[in-house]
């Protein structure tokens, strides 16, 4: 996340609602990321969380007035030129029915009406007010000219009320902030990516499993959604969030994993395929607890099938497949052969002993393969910017594929 918005220079525009105390950790979050953000809010946030929060965190002065002392002149046309995307969070009922009309009667509004830059708007009000058919007329009518509209997440309401109209959560807006500054190279392909462990059961509370957290994964589905893909997650049991915009589909055990992309895979057009599935599941599941006993305790297993293998072999010309290999010795001879035995066109040798690469962590330290017998090694990244590179490796195959 953070190299996309290094650099980068953010309009965020706060207008009055009471979810205006979370803009705050918007604009927390995007600094953090490196991202210089200039704020402007409307005289009704200025009501709920005073310029003075914003000033703090953004290092800039915040803008409140088209008019006025404070007021610099023209900068009501400039500055949505001079950035690279503008967010606007939260936008009342009132800001979106002033941008579909084209009101301009206060500086933010006045800003949206010159702005050239792309804009993510993200409603948060009651849910009656949100459900309004005039509100829908008007978020649609937005949607028509460009802008992108983030949908309100449903929970309990600042009013006590309980629907659709919660402004969604600051991470979330970022992610889709990011994803407007991304160039969207992957639009129109389908991604299917799988993640994390499988867990394969011994008896109701006993389970066999592995040391993946799915991060590698989700950080994988998640940027290339971000570049404009459409992402399913297939996600073994893990602690993460379904990433912004994925679609995702949750099992357990390496043969539900297997049903799940046996189903999915004819209808995409890329497979990475970073679960660390279960080689071996136990031969028989137990129906009650298994009692200590004095005797000693033998586990029988079976194999697991090669999911990837196996999709492999029936895969169109025009797929793209990818796969990882997670080893501890001869890190490049093993990926190799893997590459080869699975019928992959790429494969993300990651060697797990490393401290700072492989399981658990938020950095790896990978090698790409590729069929030709290119190997690319990556230096040590965070698993965004990994993704990221593995990415880029994808878009090239494609465009081969296309010819
Ligand atoms: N994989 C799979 N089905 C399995 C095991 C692995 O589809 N039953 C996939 C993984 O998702 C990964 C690639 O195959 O993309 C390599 O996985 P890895 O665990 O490194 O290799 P294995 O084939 O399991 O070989 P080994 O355990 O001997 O290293």
């Amino acid at each position: 996340m953070a190299a996309i918005f290094q650099g980068k220079k953010i309009l965020l525009g706060v207008t009055g609602g009471i979810a205006a105390y979370k803009a705050v950790e918007v604009l927390r979050l995007m600094v953090t990321a490196g991202a210089q953000v200039q704020v402007v809010m409307t005289a009704g946030a200025c009501q709920f969380v005073t310029p003075l929060t914003f000033q703090a965190l953004s290092g800039e002065p915040v803008r409140t007035e088209l008019f006025g002392p404070s007021a610099e002149p023209l900068e009501h046309i400039s500055l949505g030129q001079a950035v690279d995307a503008i967010v606007i969070a939260p936008a009342t009922a009132n800001c979106l029915g002033k941008m579909a009309a084209g009101i301009a009667d206060d500086l933010l509004s006045t800003i949206i009406l010159a702005a050239t830059r792309p804009i993510l708007v993200c409603p948060a009000m009651n849910v009656k007010m949100y459900e309004n058919p005039v509100v829908q007329e008007n978020v649609a009518k937005l949607r028509q000219r460009g802008f992108q509209v983030l949908e309100p997440s449903a929970g309990e309401m600042a009013c006590g009320a309980y629907g659709s109209g919660r402004l969604p959560e600051p991470a979330d807006i970022v992610a889709a902030a990011a994803w407007l500054l991304t160039p969207q190279d992957l639009a129109g392909q389908r991604l299917l990516v799988s993640a994390g462990p499988t867990y394969e059961d011994l008896d109701p509370v006993r389970f066999l499993t592995n040391r993946s957290t799915g991060k590698m994964g989700y950080a994988v589905a998640a940027m290339a959604r971000r570049r404009g893909a459409e992402v399913t997650l297939v996600s073994g049991p893990t602690a993460l969030s379904t990433p912004w915009g994925v679609s995702r589909h949750l099992v357990r055990t390496a043969l539900e994993m297997q049903g799940v992309l046996q189903d999915l895979f004819p209808q995409c057009d890329v497979l990475i395929m970073s679960a660390a599935v279960s080689d071996y599941r136990p031969a028989g599941l137990a129906a009650q607890k298994i009692k200590r006993s004095e005797a000693e305790m033998l586990v029988k297993l079976t194999h697991n099938p090669d999911i990837v293998a196996g999709l492999g072999a029936r895969r169109q010309h025009h797929q793209v497949l990818v796969g990882f290999a997670a080893e501890t010795q001869d890190l490049l001879a093993h990926a190799a052969a893997k590459l080869q035995r699975k019928g992959l066109d790429l494969i993300v040798a990651n060697d797990v002993t490393a401290p700072d690469a492989g399981f658990a962590v938020d950095t790896n330290r990978v090698t790409i393969l590729d069929r030709q017998g290119g190997v690319e090694v990556l230096p040590l990244l965070s698993k965004d910017e990994v993704a990221d590179r593995l990415l880029d490796r994808v878009v090239t195959l494609l465009a081969e594929r296309r010819g």
